[in-house]
């Protein structure tokens, strides 16, 4: 079939078509299921104490093929009702600085370290991050990012494992496991310090270009 159909192109003069393989479809098919399945684990994660206060973990959203990931710090209240990361105000800043970049929040895969939300916002302790850690590594095994866009001091203190200053760090490309880590500053710090706005915006956008080249 397949080949009658290339056959009748060829004489038509197209000699190169495009098409899906099988199984691109099938590993995302896998790599959806592996997510739900993981979702589901984490719903029932009593862990650490976060999950005395929450309505519901957060997992994360995207595409589960992307080749960029976004990791923030833990779920707000928005995102704690609704069960999706990035939703509040940050969130709908980083949107727009995604966006701002030519690309959809959508072709990316958004995260975060803790995936239930702290009592008032607070920063997760580095036991709640540890505790929680694993769940993030196999978030990130089944994605397979080939970049890891870390938003806040938190969320870098929980990759490296020391205290981060992330004005003084952010903007560096470090390696981590076979991948790219990009430290940057969390969006939740661009509304307190709006004129900090460019400087997010570079280190996403170093972030897209280094994701999405060869
Ligand atoms: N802040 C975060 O770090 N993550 C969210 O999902 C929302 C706000």
């Amino acid at each position: 079939m397949v080949d009658k159909y290339l056959r009748v192109l060829k004489e038509i003069g197209i000699d190169e078509v495009f098409m899906e393989t099988k199984k691109s479809t099938g590993d995302n098919i896998d790599k959806t299921k592996l997510l739900e399945e993981l979702n589901k684990e984490i719903q029932e994660c009593k862990k650490c104490d976060l999950y005395k206060n929450r309505k519901q973990a957060v997992l994360g959203e995207g595409n589960p093929n992307a080749k960029l990931m976004f990791v923030g710090e833990a779920p707000g209240a928005d995102e704690d009702r609704l069960g999706r990361p990035f939703v509040g105000r940050a969130g709908q800043l980083l949107t727009r600085l995604i966006e701002a970049t030519g690309h959809k929040r959508e072709e990316f895969y958004i995260a975060n370290v803790n995936k239930c939300r702290p009592p008032g916002n607070r920063t997760p302790t580095p036991w709640e991050q540890e505790a929680c850690f694993p769940f993030l590594e196999k978030q990130i095994e089944i994605i397979d990012p080939k970049v890891l866009c870390l938003l806040g001091a938190a969320a870098a203190r929980a990759f490296l494992k020391r205290p981060v200053s992330i004005t003084k760090e952010r903007g560096e490309v470090l390696n981590w496991e076979g991948r790219k880590l990009i430290l940057t500053l969390h969006p939740a710090y661009i509304l307190r310090n709006p004129s900090a706005e460019e400087l997010l915006f570079e280190d996403i956008k170093k972030a897209v270009d280094i994701a999405l080249s060869d």
